[in-house]
């Protein structure tokens, strides 16, 4: 049997996501207008005998109940959220409810960051892993060279793939082959981490007697229970034959920001595409809305048939779209109105809020910059034939005078 585990972090955790992550855990975000963690669970699907999908986070239980159920019954897998007390790292958070997962006697354990957009190759993975015979499989990709430092970066060996050094985002250049976050271990995995918190007791047990030291140096170590994946586990095991690479030559981006969740929700739109068509809107029939490109529009949302929507478009429950308007590349969330000729371009709408009519919301589409994507938060009113352009505006604003390169807070 085969168990899968996905790190959802907490509210501590996610703050570069905010607005957004005020108001909904950034793991429940929608993405192609489905909960950003839906898209690993629906992958965790096709593993062959997989028993049951864990998430372990730091957030409320409540905040997840709703999403754990309803993923259950829809994809008919048993997924379950364990809360943490407190953060323990992202190979100590595992550690802690090493029993529960320990109880389906899994031969393999899948860990997955909730954070991560990719194509999931899980089976492919565990194949490679097999083949392997080590303790661990890691899923990397080869990324610009100058965009490497924000991730863990890896050297392998060419031939037997093997895990031949790990650092840390470096400061200096090591290899343009990083980590995605996407992990499958055997159980063996438990008696490293534990290695590691044992090591740390010691440690500090030393310290403790080592008054000398103790007056030297305060205690700047984590706790003995927080145990980092990365840092702690993969740097020491490299080069001793126990963790190897699989690498993808598929999509894969990081989901740190705003910005970055609007090119990953084009990203899974594109790959429904080919996995599940049904989901798009086709903009057939006469009362349907021009479609162009990939586009989502949840069942309740009401659009305007003089509407133009795409490419790149996820229209969430509730939204009203109104005639004329003209929607690229944007992610319309709950509750949303857009009045007659708004336009919205490079931009995410928060709940609730209102575009009035004539008004502009947009912005360069620069994914990595700032200010390159619009982002309204929760119930924002944008008053009549307003522009808003390259902006962040913070919940509950209106805004009846134009901005341009703004934070309005
Ligand atoms: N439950 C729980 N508890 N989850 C945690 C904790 C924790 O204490 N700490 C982190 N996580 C979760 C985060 O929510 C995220 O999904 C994942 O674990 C990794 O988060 P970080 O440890 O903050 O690392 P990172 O995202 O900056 O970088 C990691 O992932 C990159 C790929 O996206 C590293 O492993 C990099 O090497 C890697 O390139």
């Amino acid at each position: 049997k085969v168990v899968a585990v996905i790190m959802v972090g907490g509210p501590t955790k996610g703050t570069r996501f905010r607005p957004l992550s005020f108001n909904i855990p950034k793991p429940l975000f929608p993405l192609a207008g489905q909960p950003m963690v839906h898209h690993p669970i629906s992958a965790c699907k096709r593993i062959p005998n997989l028993a049951q999908i864990y998430l372990i986070g730091f957030y409320e239980e409540r905040e997840f109940a709703l999403f754990v159920s309803s993923i259950s019954n829809e994809l008919k897998v048993p997924v379950r959220y364990l809360k943490e007390e407190k953060p323990h790292g992202s190979a100590g958070g595992l550690y802690n409810f090493r029993d529960l997962i320990m109880e389906d006697s899994p031969s393999h354990i899948f860990l997955l960051n909730c954070d991560v957009c990719c194509s999931f190759p899980l089976p492919d993975m565990l194949e490679a892993h097999r083949r392997y015979g080590g303790m661990g499989t890691i899923l990397v990709i080869k990324v610009p060279p100058e965009s490497a430092n924000q991730f863990g970066e890896l050297v392998a060996d060419p031939v037997t793939n093997e895990l031949l050094h790990y650092t840390e985002k470096p400061e200096t250049f090591v290899s343009d082959h990083i980590n995605c976050g996407v992990y499958v271990f055997t159980p063996d995995v438990f008696a490293a981490i534990q290695g590691v918190s044992t090591q740390r007791k010691d440690r500090a047990n030393l310290r403790r007697v080592s008054s000398f030291e103790a007056l030297q140096l305060p205690n700047r170590s984590l706790p003995t229970d927080f145990v980092r994946l990365d840092q702690d586990i993969l740097s020491p095991l490299a080069g001793k034959k126990q963790l190897y690479t699989y690498e993808t030559m598929d999509f894969w981006e990081q989901i740190k920001t705003p910005g970055m969740s609007l090119r990953c929700s084009a990203l899974y739109l594109a790959q429904f595409r080919f996995t599940s068509p049904h989901i798009l809107a086709t903009g057939d029939g006469i009362k349907s809305a021009t479609i162009t490109g990939d586009v989502y529009i949840h069942p309740s949302a009401k659009v305007h048939p003089t509407a133009k929507i795409g490419p790149n478009v996820s229209i969430s429950a509730n939204a009203r779209i109104g005639a004329g308007v003209r929607l690229v590349n944007c992610i319309i969330l709950d509750d949303v109105e857009i009045k007659e000729n708004a336009v919205v371009i490079h931009a995410i709408v928060g709940w609730k809020s209102m575009i009035g009519r004539w008004s502009r919301v947009q912005a360069e589409g620069d994914y990595n910059a700032k200010l390159g994507v619009t982002i309204l938060g929760e119930s924002v009113s944008v008053e009549d034939e307003v522009v808003v352009i390259n902006s962040i505006v913070l919940p509950n604003k209106t805004l009846n005078l134009s901005v341009q390169e703004e934070i309005i807070l």
